[in-house]
């Protein structure tokens, strides 16, 4: 059974997937994200790894190269449509797309070294739950690399975004959230800061990532 914040999700990211990419915000958020994680996380060339709400991947497609495979998982058929496309144009034979809503499936059985997401977690009402769930789809001493919003104040989506179930978070709280789950060696950083200027005011939304090993 889908709630409305997941029927929400669907219909709004399935309408705008054509156009996702579009956005030179966008891609330089998900580019800063990618180097974050590249960055942070001592990726190597046998690595399967998932995202999680990976969207047009515009992040994944960034990290594919680098892994041996990529389950790349988003609850949006539409999103995935056009990553699906991406990957068979740029011939990345190693990113596999499948839509996965974690919130209300079972996990494949699969392990990972490594599970990642980019600014899907203010899309999800329960987050400590999707924290314990992620903790089981790694392998031991896997990553967990994890980007979003700083907590903010309602503007970065405006108040007509329907689907939206967090203003950001407190990279204290989501710390927390962390160990209870179970991860260890949980480091915080900035990996971009979103501006956009509204009647002439120029607001500025730092995205942090967060990663931690099982
Ligand atoms: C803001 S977009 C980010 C997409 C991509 N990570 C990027 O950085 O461009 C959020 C994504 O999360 C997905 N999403 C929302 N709720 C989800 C859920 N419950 N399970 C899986 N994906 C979800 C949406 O379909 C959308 O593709």
């Amino acid at each position: 059974m889908s709630t409305p914040l997941q029927e929400h999700n669907r219909e709004r990211f399935d309408r705008i997937a054509a156009d996702w990419d579009d956005s030179p915000t966008r891609r330089a958020l998900a580019a800063a994200v990618a180097d974050a994680i590249a960055d942070a996380v001592p990726i190597a060339p046998h690595w399967r790894a998932l995202e999680y709400g990976c969207g047009t991947g515009l992040v994944g497609a960034r990290l594919a190269p680098r892994l041996g495979h990529l389950l790349a998982t988003d609850l949006s058929p539409g999103m995935l449509r056009v990553l699906a496309a991406k990957a068979r144009a740029a011939g990345l034979a190693s990113l596999e797309t499948r839509v996965l809503d974690l919130t209300r499936e079972s996990p494949p059985a699969a392990r990972f070294e490594l599970v990642f997401s980019s600014m899907t977690l203010h899309h999800i009402a329960d987050v400590p739950a999707l924290l314990h769930v992620f903790h089981g789809l790694l392998q031991p001493d896997g990553w967990l690399a994890l980007a979003d919003l700083d907590a903010e104040d309602g503007g970065f989506h405006g108040p007509d975004v329907p689907g939206v179930a967090h203003h950001g978070f407190e990279r204290s709280e989501l710390t927390h959230w962390l160990a209870d789950a179970g991860f260890r060696d949980i480091a915080a950083r900035t990996a971009h800061t979103v501006e956009k200027t509204r009647d002439g005011h120029t607001a500025r939304y730092p995205v942090f990532l967060i990663t931690a090993r099982r």
